[in-house]
């Protein structure tokens, strides 16, 4: 993928390849910084208010503020993404406690390095097509504050890695033998026409496409409960998929090495990835 042209950085839309982060940046020396990865249909940022609000929410986590009054932010990235000519694709968005010489201890006056920029995606398959995804699960060995959405991502780095090594395409987390999420997405299944995702907060990131699904699924009438579940339950589901912005809904094919379902995507997941297919067209028409 050729590197993208453009990038703004703290307040100014710069060539990309001129832009310089400090080494002393507190996001590269002690990951202290959060992020949001915005999908992009069509030129038109998709959920972007609720990305923005997700991204306040983990930087008050990590007792950071937003050098930028949100609904601001927001008028930059539409003005970005347009100017950049994105038709499908994705925004990268990081927000860091910025530059300062190397100390465990908060910064004052506290400074921020914000920025962000934008890569083209292929179309996200039509639902119900494409590959299933095959999952490996693995120990859930990262902090008890997922609900941040923290550039702190080396056990998930490990974690896929090591799936991807083994022949599968993502790693899903067993914590205390319940099902968290995977390293880079949230997990769904269905059993016996009821939709069962875990619950957000210390192991699972509020997603936002989860959300979405959620809501569809609701309006739909499809019987909704967030709460744990385990590996057995997993492997016995009549069907598995996974969200997250930039894959949308992925159906999944197999749990390390049990097949899951027919070998086909479901008709709830393909149900609610039309759903969502239809939220987007609505909303980024
Ligand atoms: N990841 N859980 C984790 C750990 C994630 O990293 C992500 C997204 C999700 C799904 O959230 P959303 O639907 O808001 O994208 C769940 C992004 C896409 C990434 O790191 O590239």
């Amino acid at each position: 993928m050729s590197m993208p042209e453009w990038i703004w950085l703290n307040g100014e839309t710069i060539p990309f390849a001129d832009a310089r982060v400090s080494v002393e940046d507190r996001g590269f020396q002690f990951a202290d910084g959060v992020y949001e990865v915005i999908r992009v249909y069509g030129g038109k940022p998709f959920t972007l208010i609720e990305h923005l609000t997700r991204l306040e929410n983990s930087a008050r986590g990590i007792e950071l503020n937003l050098p930028i009054a949100p609904t601001s932010l927001a008028d930059e990235i539409t003005r970005f993404v347009s100017r950049t000519q994105t038709g499908d694709g994705m925004v990268y968005l990081q927000l860091t406690r910025g530059p300062a010489p190397r100390n465990h201890i908060f910064p004052e006056p506290s400074l921020s390095t914000l920025l962000f920029y934008v890569r083209e995606l292929p179309p996200s398959p039509l639902p119900g097509m494409g590959d299933g995804m095959k999952l490996m699960s693995l120990p859930d060995e990262r902090w008890k504050r997922c609900w941040i959405k923290s550039i702190a991502l080396l056990p998930n780095v490990l974690a896929k890695n090591a799936a991807v090594r083994a022949g599968f395409d993502e790693a899903v987390f067993i914590d205390d033998g319940r099902v968290t999420e995977c390293a880079a997405s949230n997990v769904f299944a269905v059993i016996a026409g009821t939709l069962l995702t875990p619950p957000v907060g210390s192991k699972v990131l509020p997603g936002i496409t989860r959300a979405l699904l959620l809501e569809s699924a609701r309006r739909l009438e499809i019987q909704v409960e967030e709460r744990p579940w385990s590996e057995a339950e997993a492997i016995g589901a009549d069907e598995l998929f996974i969200t997250s912005t930039t894959r949308e809904i992925s159906w999944v094919s197999q749990w390390n090495h049990h097949n899951i379902g027919q070998g086909k995507c479901g008709p709830v997941t393909q149900l609610l990835h039309e759903a969502l297919q239809a939220r987007v067209a609505a909303d980024t028409r």
